[in-house]
C-alpha cells in the first residue's frame, strides 16, 4: 500500500475491488481530534491594505493564529499571501485595521521590534544569505543586535545542531547543498529565537527526499513550541503537516478550517489553485465517499510506520 504514493498513472486504479480495499483501509484509521486552542498569538482584525487608492488587495482580513498552531496558508497566485506577510512582518502598513500580538496592538512596533517575534523566511531563501561562512550568516543578527561573542558563539552552535548543521559550521555556504542552505537560511531567523515563523513556499522546487527532511525538521520546530505559518501551493504539505488552512482568494478569505474539509471542498480547491495529489485522484475515481478522509487516512497510516521505527 505505501506503494500507491509514488503511484504515476493512478487512473489505471480504479475498480469496485480496489475500492472495498481503499474503504476497509480507511476504516482502519479513523481521524484524530484536533488538540485543544492555546492563547492567541497573532490576530487580524478587520485587516485591509491596497497598494494603490481604489485597489483593494487585502479586504477585512479576520483570523487568530493561536500559539503552538501550524498553520498553512494557501491561495491562487496574486491572491494576496505575500502582502499579508509584509503586513505581519511591518514592510507594508495596513490602509485600515489592525494586526495583535498577544492581544496588543502591533501597529507601532517597528519592522526589527517585530522581527525579535516574528520569523520571516523568504520563498527564495538564496536572497536571504549575504556571508560567506555558515557560522556568520547565523551570527549576523545576533551580532547586529551587539550580544557579546561567547553568547553567540553558544547560540549559533546550539542553532546548528538543531538544524542539522552544526558538522558544516565553518564551511563557507556556497559548499552547502540547495537544501542545506534552505536551512541555513531558516537557522539565520531561529537563532534570534522568535516565537512564530513565517516561510513562502518552504519545499519549492524540492525532491521529495529534501522536501520530507524539511518538513520533519519544521515538524519538530513546532512541537519544540514554535507556531510555524507556512504559505504553500501543495495540497499534501497542507494535509499532511498543518492542522489547520487559511485559504485566501482575491484577498478574501474564502475558507479557515482543517486542512481535509478544505480539500473535500471542489470548489475551494479549485479557487486556491492548489494542486491535487495522486491519493486524491485514486479516492474520486473509486468514488469513495469521502476521498479526502481517506487521503488522511492514508496519511496516518504513514505516520503510524514512522513512529514504529
Ligand atoms: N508592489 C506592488 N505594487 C502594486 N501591486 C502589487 C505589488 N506587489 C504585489 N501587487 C499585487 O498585489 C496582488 C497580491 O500579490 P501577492 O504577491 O501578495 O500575491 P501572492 O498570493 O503572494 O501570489 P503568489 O502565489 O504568486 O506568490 C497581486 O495582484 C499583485 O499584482
Ligand atoms: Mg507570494
Amino acid at each position: 500500500m505505501t506503494d500507491a504514493a509514488d503511484l504515476v498513472a493512478v487512473e489505471a486504479f480504479a475498480s469496485p475491488e480496489i475500492a472495498e480495499k481503499l474503504t476497509q483501509f480507511q476504516e482502519k484509521f479513523p481521524k484524530t481530534a484536533l488538540p485543544s486552542h492555546q492563547p492567541p498569538l497573532l490576530e487580524a482584525k478587520n485587516l485591509s491594505f491596497s497598494y494603490q487608492v481604489g485597489k483593494p488587495i487585502l479586504q477585512a482580513l479576520d483570523f487568530t493564529i493561536h500559539q503552538g498552531e501550524m498553520i498553512s496558508l494557501v491561495g491562487h497566485n496574486g491572491a494576496g499571501k505575500s502582502t499579508l506577510s509584509h503586513l505581519i512582518t511591518g514592510f507594508l502598513t495596513p490602509t485600515s485595521g489592525k494586526l495583535l500580538w498577544q492581544g496588543t496592538d502591533m501597529g507601532n512596533d517597528s519592522i526589527k521590534e517585530r522581527a525579535q517575534k516574528i520569523g520571516y523566511v523568504l520563498q527564495n531563501s538564496n536572497q536571504m544569505l549575504s556571508k560567506n561562512f555558515l557560522f556568520d550568516e547565523v551570527a549576523l543578527g545576533l551580532r547586529n543586535r551587539n550580544v557579546p561573542e561567547a553568547e553567540i558563539t553558544e547560540k549559533v552552535h546550539q542553532t546548528l545542531k538543531i538544524c542539522g548543521l552544526y558538522p558544516f559550521r565553518s564551511w563557507p555556504l556556497s559548499a552547502l547543498s540547495h537544501g542545506q542552505k534552505r536551512r541555513a537560511a531558516i537557522a539565520a531567523i531561529l537563532v534570534l529565537d522568535p516565537e512564530l515563523i513565517l516561510l513562502d513556499e518552504p519545499t519549492a522546487g524540492q525532491d521529495y527526499r529534501h522536501y520530507t527532511e524539511m518538513m520533519q525538521f519544521l515538524q519538530e520546530l513546532n512541537q519544540r513550541g514554535l507556531t510555524i505559518v507556512m504559505i504553500t501551493h501543495d495540497m499534501h504539505l497542507m494535509l499532511e503537516y498543518t492542522q489547520r488552512t487559511i485559504v485566501l482568494t482575491q484577498g478574501t478569505i474564502l475558507l479557515d478550517a482543517p486542512p481535509e474539509v478544505v480539500l473535500a471542498d471542489k470548489q475551494v480547491v479549485s479557487a486556491a489553485n492548489l494542486k491535487e495529489t495522486s491519493l486524491y485522484t485514486l479516492a474520486t475515481l473509486n468514488q469513495l465517499t469521502d476521498p479526502a478522509a481517506f487521503t488522511a487516512a492514508f496519511i496516518a497510516s504513514e505516520k503510524e510506520g514512522y513512529d514504529g521505527e
